[in-house]
């Protein structure tokens, strides 16, 4: 097992990617916390790891507040006593072009995809430095590496500051034996995108700009977040890893 015993928080694991880590790092033995504003769903997850034979629990988080990012770390301490691994997942995105864009729109998702990683971050570090070291995950996107013209600027913003936080945290803490790195996906197919996807022009284009000539599916997303905090990954740090099929080589 590559993640015997590890304990690992991902936020907005209740579905989508999120879900796909949880279910992959429990079933390499890590000690999965799926934190979520969905109660509901987050719970059957935690009951379909548990069906499984994995180990899970459901912990409330809105990645916006600090005060819940406190509470959330203080849970899996009370149960664990530790933290290897933190995922920053939870992500948002309102598709208003910049001109249409409500300004409390942008803030709404500088709130869930920057703020909340950064605090994330910040409540996570002692605990991961506490046991040792560990292991931080950024999702970012495709978005965060290029200028995309399909996709609002708001998103791109919010994923370009993802890569960067991930790289100046890399840089201060790797003293600490505590890694950082982020995914970059190309379009998958989840909750944030199957409306759209619905769209036979959006789905053409998507594919259109892939060089494997597919979607990702959350199982890709899920193997390259399997490997980046595990062992196997010891010397990556500050790594931005596409999982693109190719799509920002071109
Ligand atoms: N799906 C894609 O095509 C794609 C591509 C590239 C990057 N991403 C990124 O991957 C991540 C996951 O995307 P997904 O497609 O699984 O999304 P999703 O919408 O299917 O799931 C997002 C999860 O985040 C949770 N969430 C939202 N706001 C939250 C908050 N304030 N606090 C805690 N949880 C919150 C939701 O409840 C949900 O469970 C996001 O950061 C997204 O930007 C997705």
């Amino acid at each position: 097992m590559r993640l015997a015993n590890k304990v690992a928080l991902i936020s907005g694991a209740a579905q989508g990617l999120g879900a796909a880590m949880a279910f992959r790092f429990a079933e390499e033995g890590a000690i999965v916390f799926i934190g979520d504003l969905k109660a509901d769903i987050g719970n059957q997850a935690v009951g379909e790891i548990h069906k499984k034979g994995g180990k899970a629990f459901f912990v409330a988080l809105d990645v916006t507040s600090e005060q819940s990012w406190i509470n959330a770390l203080a849970a899996v301490v009370k149960e664990t006593g530790r933290l290897d691994i933190l995922v920053n997942n939870a992500g948002i995105n309102i598709r208003e072009p910049i001109e249409e864009m409500k300004a409390e729109n942008f803030d709404a998702m500088l709130a869930v995809n920057v703020k909340g990683p950064f605090l994330g971050i910040k409540h996570a570090i002692p605990l991961l430095r506490k046991g040792g070291g560990g292991s931080i995950i950024n999702m970012s996107s495709v978005c965060g590496l290029i200028g995309h013209a399909f996709t609002p600027e708001a998103y791109t913003v919010t994923k370009g500051a993802v890569t960067l936080l991930t790289k100046t945290i890399a840089v201060r803490y790797a003293k600490d034996n505590i890694r950082c790195n982020s995914i970059h996906p190309s379009t998958v197919e989840t909750e944030l995108v199957a409306e759209r996807l619905k769209d036979p022009r959006f789905r053409a284009e998507r594919l259109g700009e892939v060089p494997l000539g597919r979607l990702a599916t959350a199982a890709d997303v899920a193997n390259a977040a399997l490997f980046l905090v595990s062992d196997e990954a010891a010397f990556l740090n500050g790594v931005a890893l596409p999982v693109d099929g190719g799509a920002t080589a071109d």
